[in-house]
């Protein structure tokens, strides 16, 4: 059995607007608009363990609302998913256990604490043994090379300092699972070198499965021998990333950014 399923998963956000204008802040607070924006319209794939994916499509594609169907945060419209032998947004306690999630927007880290102690929250949190959790934090900061930072509160903390630390903040528990939205954001040259390098080293060590949305394609070439394509909602494309190439260049030698601006063209995304 796959460790992810989805099937036609559906999901739709109402937005309420006011109408625009002078007057539309003071007919807003009597009637607004409501429309319904649907993020995900019929998303269906398999992950087996071990599988390292990469998710890309155009802003507003639905990647963000696919990780968080998947990670127990929202609950979909219509559809079925199974990870872990579990609905996610079902078994909640049980799932979380069991996944590792950072999103590259948001921080999880307690903002005014230094790194350690989020870290001390996060062994509480999960009950994770006092000894195994020394050798993982050792490992996992030497890995990241956060050792230098764990006094700092995670405020202080420049954005790639910060993204590394939320790795290990993901990973003390030592999930199965990690599903990464968009984890090299903003990220300098050298740390983003550092992180694919890690995470292909934690693939290959411990066999953990990683879905991850991106928008450099350099992150998908680095790591990910599937890449997943959505657009509006659907799922366009669902294999390797020569494929995709093959699919869409208009010649030789262009790359991969090229391909992938003239694939959303082409399918007017
Ligand atoms: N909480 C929400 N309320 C209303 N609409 C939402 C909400 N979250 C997402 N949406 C809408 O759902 C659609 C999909 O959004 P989503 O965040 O999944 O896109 P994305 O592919 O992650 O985009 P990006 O590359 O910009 O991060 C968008 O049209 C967005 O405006
Ligand atoms: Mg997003």
């Amino acid at each position: 059995m796959p460790q992810i399923e989805l099937s036609g998963i559906r999901k739709a956000f109402k937005v309420y607007e006011r109408p625009a204008g002078r007057w539309g802040l003071l007919k807003g607070a009597f009637k607004r608009e409501v429309r319904s924006v649907t993020a995900l319209d019929g998303v269906s794939f398999s992950v087996g363990e071990g599988e390292l994916v990469g998710l890309i499509g155009p802003n507003g594609a639905g990647k963000s609302t696919t990780v968080k169907v998947m990670s127990g945060i929202l609950t979909p419209d219509a559809g079925s998913c199974v990870i872990n032998g579990r609905v996610p947004w079902k078994a909640r306690v049980a799932h979380v256990s069991e996944i590792g999630v950072v999103f590259g927007q948001r921080s999880q880290l307690w903002w005014d604490v230094p790194v350690s102690d989020s870290f001390s929250l996060l062994r509480d949190i999960y009950g994770i043994p006092r000894e195994r959790y020394e050798s993982r934090l050792g490992g996992l900061c030497g890995a990241l090379e956060v050792d230098s930072l764990l006094k700092t509160p995670a405020r202080q903390l420049s954005l790639g300092q910060r993204m590394r630390c939320e790795l290990v903040a993901a990973l003390l528990h030592s999930p199965k699972l990690l599903f990464l939205d968009e984890p090299t954001i903003g990220l300098d040259a050298v740390s983003k070198l550092a992180l694919r390098a890690f995470l292909k080293d934690e693939n290959a060590r411990s066999g953990v499965t990683a879905l991850l949305t991106t928008h450099d394609m350099d992150d998908i070439e680095a790591l990910c021998s599937r890449v997943m394509v959505i657009g509006r909602g659907k799922l366009l494309y669902d294999g390797g990333l020569p494929g995709l190439r093959e699919r869409y260049a208009a010649y030789e030698g262009q790359d991969t950014d090229e391909v992938i601006a003239r694939m959303y063209e082409e399918e007017a995304l």
